[in-house]
């Protein structure tokens, strides 16, 4: 039995196929569970705090309500001492005094990974620079679901920015689990080949596949889903005009999607720049005269779009972490 108490969860690198499959049964589970009972007591008397320096609307929420749900009590901590008048070091030890598990959402990798380290209890990485785990094992989920084929006749393709932390993430969970992943991106924004040459191994022995190149017939063929993200990450601000240059021609639109299997599914882990209603899309547009970014507002709001299911999905499987990191299995 696989049993994840005690663990933290910084990189799904960490993580065996058994344990992330684990992970995404359990999902279903409380997903079913929430629609038939609404809440229950599994993160009862758990404390639970969200230290958070970059900004966020569905992990902060998400590991809210999927604490509430079941009974869980949460801080939200976005003006701590840390780093700033108190070592991490310090900051740690004393967040592993009050608090059960700590959610963690910011910039270094080597934060979240010294959290885990000094705190004693589990630490889940919320987004960092390099990874985003929750968020892909939503992204699975969602894919199973929506496809409905078995992992290794199932194919999927990113389109973008192909060394972002979500680009990462689903490399390295598409490798774990045996699905067939294809990344389409710019050779300027490739991920490490070392981490590539690793994942290929680990997903031709699990019965999947990794592709990286700039053909998008060869990328799109028989996928069953395309997923981007953002060209600008968190922190990265002044890459914009960059991006626009190297991503442009990687935009998401019907004429890529297309090229997909019949009713190709579209995911995007948001938000999105799909139309002028965002700050920042109003500005792109007034300096380069584009009105999306990433993806068009057609194929975002089209039917084969499962980008809401996608962000409910993260309250599902942030809630199966929490509970799989602190309660022991039989509770489950
Ligand atoms: N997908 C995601 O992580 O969204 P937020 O930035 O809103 O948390
Ligand atoms: N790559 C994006 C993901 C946001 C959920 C970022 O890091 O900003």
């Amino acid at each position: 039995m696989v049993n994840l108490k005690g663990r933290s969860l910084l990189t799904l690198r960490d993580y065996s196929s058994d344990e992330i499959r684990f992970l995404l049964e359990l999902s279903v589970k409380l997903k079913e569970k929430k629609r038939k009972t609404g809440s229950g007591e599994l993160l009862k008397g758990k404390n639970i705090v969200l230290l958070f320096e970059k900004t966020s609307t569905r992990t902060r929420c998400a590991f809210e309500t999927a604490a509430f749900d079941e009974g869980g009590r949460v801080t939200y901590l976005t003006n701590s001492q840390m780093g700033k008048k108190e070592s991490l070091e310090d900051t740690a030890i004393i967040l592993g005094r009050f608090y059960h598990g700590i959610a963690f959402r910011g910039f270094k990798q080597e934060t979240v990974e010294d959290l885990a380290r000094f705190s004693g209890v589990p630490v889940w990485n919320g987004l960092t620079d390099l990874y985003h785990p929750t968020q892909a094992l939503a992204d699975a989920m969602t894919l199973l679901e929506g496809v409905g084929k078995p992992a290794g006749e199932t194919k999927w393709v990113f389109c973008g920015d192909g060394r972002n932390n979500v680009a990462v993430s689903l490399m390295i969970i598409s490798a774990k689990l045996g699905l067939h992943f294809a990344l389409l991106c710019p050779q300027e924004l490739s991920p490490d080949p070392g981490l590539v040459q690793e994942m290929t191994g680990l997903a031709e022995e699990r019965g999947g596949s990794l592709w990286i190149g700039r053909d998008r017939e060869a990328a799109l063929k028989e996928a069953d889903a395309v997923y981007t993200d953002v060209w600008v990450s968190m922190g990265e601000e002044d890459r914009m005009e960059e991006r626009i240059r190297l991503l442009k021609p990687y935009q998401v639109n019907r004429k890529l999607m297309a090229l997909g299997r019949k009713g190709c599914l579209f995911l995007h882990c948001l938000p999105a720049f799909h139309d002028l209603n965002t700050g920042i899309g109003r500005e792109v547009y007034e300096k380069y005269g584009l009105e999306s970014m990433e993806v068009t507002d057609e194929v975002f709001r089209s039917s084969g779009s499962r980008v809401f299911d996608q962000a409910e999905n993260r309250v599902h499987t942030i809630k199966a972490v929490m509970a799989a990191t602190l309660v022991e299995p039989g509770s489950l």
